[in-house]
């Protein structure tokens, strides 16, 4: 295993594994091999945040298509919440009988009653799990009190959830937890939220691997449901819709998603709408595509040459430009980024000189831009790039300093170098099969390793013939310094 390769690879995550590195990619679910889990019309179904704007389209879901009979929803308010009433007439009137709970399912006793107050009649048959509470902002504006009121209704609950079940719920046959694709690849300025939806899929994991039922769906942006709508729900989608590519679900798409979730057998599934063409034109014009959506956005040589869709593309497409161009390129690069951040159409709407917090930037949007710049160039830049640098320009020439080589007519133009960038272009418009792919990854490092060997040796033959050649008062120097007097 090679450490070497896996930080030159540039992927923020890397898992290794024996020899084996190993890198997350979504990739589409394979069609059911399962059957899909039969939930007993005689059993109950138990839906936290049930009167909520998922819960509730999930509870009428489970009616209409699966057959649910008997329902509990819980939520703090219990009847008292918006809608509730109606709900329940409206399922009643499809064959259902719904009690609506005013139950905080962050209080362990509060879920043992709930699940206690099951009649044995209609056993637990399901849990699904929608309470929730969201609260946006970047990891550094969180601090305890806030990431303690997003973490209980995920994270808390799901444990007594977890625990409560085993004990008191035999015949579960389904374990339903609704996180967010935030905790996957769209969670840029929801830290708390985030970490939160990634906690449920973690128990999902826990209790598959447990033997018990579990299905962690981390939702894309859902469009509001039948007039409801949180002013939360609309912050990720807005957020969600301008990095363009993520489409809001309809309730119809949802449920249907949910569908082809349950059989897979998967702890975790990511629900979510992805415009692959919009991706792919995003990554084309120079955004990039999230590493961890490689596997489904292919850009073609045309955008691998494009050279701002890759870091080592952008590198290579700099070293051939003067100076004055590179910085042009750059320039562009911030503007398109800046545009696909705010939602305009395109960066000719964005200038050059107009400062960031004037053109509408908050502390969300700044954290995107500096995201979205990180993968584009494969710097690591400050959170703080936005604010240290105010307008795209000073962005663009900061950018500059950081990418453009020092000395144009010297290293990248050393014929070792020119063969090694041909090589890398070969390597991104390549997409070999496995086994061919493991076969050039082996090879590589053996490169790698007899070239560094090489190196080594040299530098310690160069240190030998130094000590050789070294006169009497320069050793006695060294012996000076290396053991004092
Ligand atoms: N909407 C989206 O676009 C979207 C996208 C991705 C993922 N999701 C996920 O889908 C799930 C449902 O989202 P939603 O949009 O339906 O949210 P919502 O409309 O805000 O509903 C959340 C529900 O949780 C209940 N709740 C909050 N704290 C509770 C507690 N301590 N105990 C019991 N109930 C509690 C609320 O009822 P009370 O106020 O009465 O307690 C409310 O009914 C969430 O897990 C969310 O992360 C939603």
């Amino acid at each position: 295993m090679d450490l070497g390769a896996a930080l030159a690879s540039g992927e923020p995550q890397v898992a290794v594994r024996g020899a084996a590195l190993y890198v997350p990619r979504l990739a589409r679910v394979a069609p059911a091999a399962a059957a899909e889990p039969v939930l007993d019309p005689d059993g109950t179904v138990l839906i936290t945040g049930g009167t909520g704007m998922l819960g509730a389209t999930v509870a009428r879901h489970l009616v209409e298509r699966h057959g649910v009979r008997h329902l509990v929803l819980a939520g703090r308010r219990g009847p008292e919440a918006e809608g509730a009433a109606r709900l329940v007439a409206e399922l009643g009137e499809r064959g259902a009988e719904v009690s609506v709970v005013a139950c905080d399912v962050t209080d362990r006793d509060a879920v043992a009653a709930l699940l206690a107050a099951v009649p044995d009649a209609h056993p637990l048959t399901g849990v699904v799990h929608a309470a929730r509470i969201f609260d946006a902002g970047v990891i550094g504006e969180m601090d305890q009190d806030r990431m303690a009121r997003v973490f209980a209704p995920k994270a808390t609950a799901v444990e007594h959830l977890d625990a409560l079940t085993r004990e008191l719920a035999p015949d579960l046959a389904a374990f339903i937890l609704l996180s967010s694709a935030s905790s996957v690849f769209l969670g840029a300025g929801t830290g708390g939220y985030a970490a939160a939806n990634a906690y449920l899929d973690a128990v999902a994991h826990r209790r598959r691997a447990a033997g018990l039922p579990a299905l962690s769906l981390a939702w894309g942006p859902w469009e509001p449901v039948g007039g409801q709508d949180t002013v939360t729900g609309e912050a990720v989608r807005n957020r969600a819709g301008r990095r363009g590519g993520v489409v809001p679900l309809t309730p119809t798409e949802g449920m249907e998603l949910l569908d082809a979730a349950l059989p897979t057998g998967e702890a975790l599934v990511v629900p979510v709408k992805l415009d692959l063409r919009a991706l792919r034109a995003d990554a084309a014009l120079g955004a990039g595509v999230a590493p961890l959506l490689r596997g489904l956005v292919r850009t073609g040589r045309k955008a691998a040459r494009a050279g701002a869709g890759d870091s080592g593309g952008l590198a290579r497409k700099l070293a051939t430009l003067s100076p004055a161009e590179q910085e042009t390129v750059l320039l562009e690069l911030v503007q398109g980024q800046v545009a696909t951040v705010l939602g305009h159409a395109g960066a000719d709407q964005v200038r050059a000189e107009t400062a960031f917090k004037d053109a509408g930037f908050d502390s969300l949007t700044s954290v995107e831009l500096r995201n979205r710049l990180r993968e584009a160039t494969g710097l690591n830049l400050p959170a703080t790039a936005v604010f240290d640098y105010p307008t795209p320009l000073a962005l663009a020439r900061y950018l500059h300093g950081r990418l453009a080589p020092d000395d144009q007519a010297g290293p990248t133009t050393h014929p070792l170098l020119a063969e090694l960038s041909k090589l890398e272009a070969l390597l991104a418009d390549t997409a070999p099969d496995d086994a061919t792919r493991s076969q050039v990854a082996t090879r590589l490092q053996g490169l790698l390793t007899t070239w560094s060997t090489a190196t080594a040796t040299e530098q310690d033959a160069d240190e030998d013939l130094d000590f050789a050649s070294a006169s009497d008062d320069e050793l006695f120097e060294l012996i000076d310094t290396e053991f004092g007097h």
